[in-house]
Protein backbone atom coordinates (compact mmCIF):
# COMPACT_ATOMS: atom_id res chain seq x y z
CA UNK A 1 0.00 0.00 0.00
CA UNK A 2 0.84 3.40 -0.74
CA UNK A 3 1.06 6.31 1.78
CA UNK A 4 -0.83 9.29 -0.12
CA UNK A 5 0.11 12.39 1.80
CA UNK A 6 -2.50 14.77 0.70
CA UNK A 7 -1.16 18.76 1.21
CA UNK A 8 -3.95 21.56 1.31
CA UNK A 9 -4.58 25.07 2.16
CA UNK A 10 -8.67 25.66 1.74
CA UNK A 11 -12.08 24.05 1.90
CA UNK A 12 -10.79 20.47 0.31
CA UNK A 13 -13.39 19.16 -2.26
CA UNK A 14 -10.41 17.81 -3.87
CA UNK A 15 -9.30 15.84 -0.44
CA UNK A 16 -12.76 15.18 -0.12
CA UNK A 17 -13.27 13.46 -3.54
CA UNK A 18 -10.42 11.31 -2.41
CA UNK A 19 -11.62 10.08 0.84
CA UNK A 20 -14.82 9.35 -1.04
CA UNK A 21 -12.92 7.21 -3.93
CA UNK A 22 -10.93 5.34 -1.18
CA UNK A 23 -14.19 4.40 0.58
CA UNK A 24 -15.59 3.12 -2.38
CA UNK A 25 -12.31 1.28 -3.18
CA UNK A 26 -11.53 3.33 -6.28
CA UNK A 27 -7.67 4.07 -4.85
CA UNK A 28 -6.19 0.42 -5.77
CA UNK A 29 -2.57 0.60 -4.42
CA UNK A 30 -3.48 3.63 -1.78
CA UNK A 31 -4.03 5.00 1.60
CA UNK A 32 -4.02 8.63 2.65
CA UNK A 33 -2.26 8.31 5.54
CA UNK A 34 -1.43 12.23 6.45
CA UNK A 35 -2.83 15.96 5.53
CA UNK A 36 -0.73 18.16 5.56
CA UNK A 37 -2.45 22.13 5.83
CA UNK A 38 -0.35 25.69 5.32
CA UNK A 39 -3.80 27.04 6.89
CA UNK A 40 -4.96 26.90 10.37
CA UNK A 41 -8.53 27.43 9.64
CA UNK A 42 -8.77 25.06 6.43
CA UNK A 43 -11.67 23.52 6.63
CA UNK A 44 -9.99 20.50 4.80
CA UNK A 45 -8.41 19.73 8.27
CA UNK A 46 -12.48 19.17 10.13
CA UNK A 47 -12.75 16.71 7.11
CA UNK A 48 -9.68 15.13 7.95
CA UNK A 49 -10.80 14.99 11.03
CA UNK A 50 -14.09 13.67 10.26
CA UNK A 51 -12.63 11.16 8.63
CA UNK A 52 -9.87 9.71 11.47
CA UNK A 53 -6.78 10.96 9.12
CA UNK A 54 -4.18 12.25 10.72
CA UNK A 55 -3.18 15.66 9.97
CA UNK A 56 -0.16 18.30 10.51
CA UNK A 57 -0.50 21.99 9.65
CA UNK A 58 2.53 23.72 8.94
CA UNK A 59 1.43 27.60 8.45
CA UNK A 60 2.84 29.27 5.65
CA UNK A 61 2.79 32.77 7.31
CA UNK A 62 5.38 30.82 10.43
CA UNK A 63 8.13 31.41 7.68
CA UNK A 64 9.76 33.87 6.30
CA UNK A 65 9.86 32.61 2.83
CA UNK A 66 9.33 29.23 0.17
CA UNK A 67 12.53 27.74 0.78
CA UNK A 68 12.82 27.97 4.35
CA UNK A 69 8.68 26.32 3.86
CA UNK A 70 9.50 23.87 1.83
CA UNK A 71 12.25 22.30 3.94
CA UNK A 72 9.65 22.44 6.88
CA UNK A 73 7.27 20.87 4.38
CA UNK A 74 9.85 18.13 3.12
CA UNK A 75 10.96 17.03 6.46
CA UNK A 76 7.00 16.54 7.31
CA UNK A 77 7.12 14.04 4.08
CA UNK A 78 9.93 12.30 5.34
CA UNK A 79 8.86 11.46 8.49
CA UNK A 80 5.65 10.49 7.23
CA UNK A 81 7.53 8.64 4.37
CA UNK A 82 4.95 9.54 1.88
CA UNK A 83 5.16 7.74 -1.19
CA UNK A 84 2.79 9.68 -3.06
CA UNK A 85 2.23 13.81 -2.58
CA UNK A 86 -0.88 15.16 -3.60
CA UNK A 87 -1.67 19.35 -4.10
CA UNK A 88 -5.15 19.67 -3.32
CA UNK A 89 -5.84 22.92 -3.42
CA UNK A 90 -2.31 23.72 -1.92
CA UNK A 91 -1.76 27.31 -2.92
CA UNK A 92 2.04 27.76 -2.42
CA UNK A 93 4.69 26.99 -4.50
CA UNK A 94 6.73 24.44 -3.75
CA UNK A 95 10.82 24.80 -3.68
CA UNK A 96 13.31 23.15 -5.54
CA UNK A 97 14.48 21.50 -2.52
CA UNK A 98 10.77 19.59 -2.21
CA UNK A 99 10.27 18.80 -5.72
CA UNK A 100 13.55 17.61 -6.41
CA UNK A 101 13.48 15.11 -3.75
CA UNK A 102 10.25 13.48 -4.66
CA UNK A 103 10.38 14.11 -8.42
CA UNK A 104 7.40 12.59 -10.67
CA UNK A 105 6.12 11.95 -6.91
CA UNK A 106 3.99 14.96 -6.42
CA UNK A 107 0.98 15.25 -8.27
CA UNK A 108 -1.24 18.59 -8.52
CA UNK A 109 -4.64 20.11 -9.71
CA UNK A 110 -4.94 22.92 -11.18
CA UNK A 111 -8.28 24.31 -12.77
CA UNK A 112 -7.62 25.22 -16.17
CA UNK A 113 -6.02 23.50 -19.38
CA UNK A 114 -2.20 24.04 -19.13
CA UNK A 115 -0.03 25.61 -20.44
CA UNK A 116 -3.00 28.09 -20.58
CA UNK A 117 -3.83 30.08 -17.53
CA UNK A 118 -1.22 28.63 -15.43
CA UNK A 119 1.47 29.40 -13.47
CA UNK A 120 2.70 31.82 -10.94
CA UNK A 121 -0.73 34.15 -9.48
CA UNK A 122 -3.12 31.93 -11.49
CA UNK A 123 -4.89 30.26 -8.61
CA UNK A 124 -8.14 29.48 -7.55
CA UNK A 125 -11.12 31.79 -8.77
CA UNK A 126 -8.05 34.39 -10.39
CA UNK A 127 -7.78 31.14 -12.71
CA UNK A 128 -11.49 31.12 -13.88
CA UNK A 129 -11.85 35.19 -13.51
CA UNK A 130 -8.97 35.25 -16.15
CA UNK A 131 -10.54 32.56 -18.00
CA UNK A 132 -14.11 34.50 -18.58
CA UNK A 133 -12.62 37.54 -19.12
CA UNK A 134 -10.79 36.06 -22.17
CA UNK A 135 -13.51 34.61 -23.89
CA UNK A 136 -12.32 31.20 -24.55
CA UNK A 137 -15.46 28.78 -24.96
CA UNK A 138 -13.60 25.60 -23.38
CA UNK A 139 -11.97 25.21 -20.40
CA UNK A 140 -11.07 22.59 -17.72
CA UNK A 141 -8.74 20.90 -14.96
CA UNK A 142 -5.58 19.54 -15.58
CA UNK A 143 -4.10 16.80 -13.21
CA UNK A 144 -0.16 17.17 -13.59
CA UNK A 145 3.28 15.70 -11.95
CA UNK A 146 4.96 18.94 -9.63
CA UNK A 147 8.67 19.69 -11.08
CA UNK A 148 10.72 23.16 -10.57
CA UNK A 149 8.59 25.28 -12.51
CA UNK A 150 5.02 26.11 -11.74
CA UNK A 151 2.49 24.33 -13.41
CA UNK A 152 5.15 23.06 -15.87
CA UNK A 153 5.30 19.17 -15.06
CA UNK A 154 4.20 16.26 -16.90
CA UNK A 155 0.28 16.37 -17.88
CA UNK A 156 -1.17 12.78 -16.52
CA UNK A 157 -4.93 13.64 -17.21
CA UNK A 158 -6.88 17.02 -18.29
CA UNK A 159 -10.67 17.28 -18.79
CA UNK A 160 -12.44 19.93 -20.49
CA UNK A 161 -16.45 21.51 -19.53
CA UNK A 162 -17.70 24.40 -22.22
CA UNK A 163 -17.64 27.88 -20.69
CA UNK A 164 -21.18 29.57 -20.70
CA UNK A 165 -21.94 33.39 -21.45
CA UNK A 166 -23.82 32.92 -18.33
CA UNK A 167 -20.86 32.56 -16.43
CA UNK A 168 -19.08 33.77 -13.35
CA UNK A 169 -15.67 32.40 -11.63
CA UNK A 170 -17.82 31.01 -9.28
CA UNK A 171 -20.90 28.52 -11.40
CA UNK A 172 -17.25 27.44 -13.72
CA UNK A 173 -15.60 26.79 -10.86
CA UNK A 174 -17.67 24.42 -9.56
CA UNK A 175 -18.64 23.14 -12.81
CA UNK A 176 -14.98 22.52 -13.17
CA UNK A 177 -14.62 21.24 -9.87
CA UNK A 178 -17.79 18.55 -9.88
CA UNK A 179 -17.31 17.64 -13.88
CA UNK A 180 -13.63 17.21 -13.56
CA UNK A 181 -11.57 17.13 -10.65
CA UNK A 182 -13.33 15.34 -8.45
CA UNK A 183 -12.87 12.63 -10.95
CA UNK A 184 -9.85 13.01 -12.40
CA UNK A 185 -8.10 13.71 -9.23
CA UNK A 186 -8.50 10.55 -7.53
CA UNK A 187 -8.40 8.48 -10.73
CA UNK A 188 -4.57 9.58 -11.30
CA UNK A 189 -3.70 9.10 -7.84
CA UNK A 190 -5.22 5.57 -8.32
CA UNK A 191 -3.36 4.98 -11.62
CA UNK A 192 -0.15 6.40 -9.53
CA UNK A 193 -0.82 3.95 -6.70
CA UNK A 194 -1.12 1.13 -9.27
CA UNK A 195 2.10 2.01 -11.32
CA UNK A 196 0.15 2.58 -14.21
CA UNK A 197 1.76 5.70 -15.01
CA UNK A 198 4.80 5.45 -17.20
CA UNK A 199 7.69 8.68 -17.61
CA UNK A 200 9.27 8.54 -21.02
CA UNK A 201 11.16 11.90 -22.16
CA UNK A 202 9.52 13.83 -19.48
CA UNK A 203 5.72 12.75 -20.66
CA UNK A 204 3.44 11.13 -18.41
CA UNK A 205 1.50 8.59 -20.25
CA UNK A 206 -1.03 5.84 -19.20
CA UNK A 207 -0.10 2.36 -19.45
CA UNK A 208 -2.74 0.50 -21.22
C1 LIG B 1 -9.47 23.77 -6.81
O1 LIG B 1 -10.25 24.27 -7.86
C2 LIG B 1 -8.06 23.52 -7.30
O2 LIG B 1 -7.99 23.08 -8.62
C3 LIG B 1 -7.45 24.89 -7.16
O3 LIG B 1 -8.03 25.44 -5.99
C4 LIG B 1 -9.27 24.81 -5.72
C5 LIG B 1 -9.19 24.19 -4.33
O4 LIG B 1 -10.42 23.68 -3.92
N1 LIG B 1 -6.02 24.80 -7.09
C6 LIG B 1 -5.20 25.75 -7.53
O5 LIG B 1 -5.58 26.78 -8.02
C7 LIG B 1 -3.73 25.44 -7.34
N2 LIG B 1 -2.93 26.25 -8.23
P1 LIG B 1 -10.53 22.63 -2.73
O6 LIG B 1 -9.75 23.17 -1.54
O7 LIG B 1 -12.02 22.63 -2.44
O8 LIG B 1 -10.04 21.30 -3.21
Amino acid sequence: MKKIVVLVSGGGTNLQALIDAERAGEIKGGRITCVISSNPSAYALQRAADNGIPSRVIPRREYPDSVSYSKAVLEALNEEKADLVVLAGFMTILDECVTKAYAYKIINVHPALIPSFCGEGFYGLKVHEAVLEYGVKVSGATIHFVNEKADAGAIILQGTVDVRREDTPETLQRRIMENVEWKLLPKAVSLFCEDKIEISGGKAYVKE
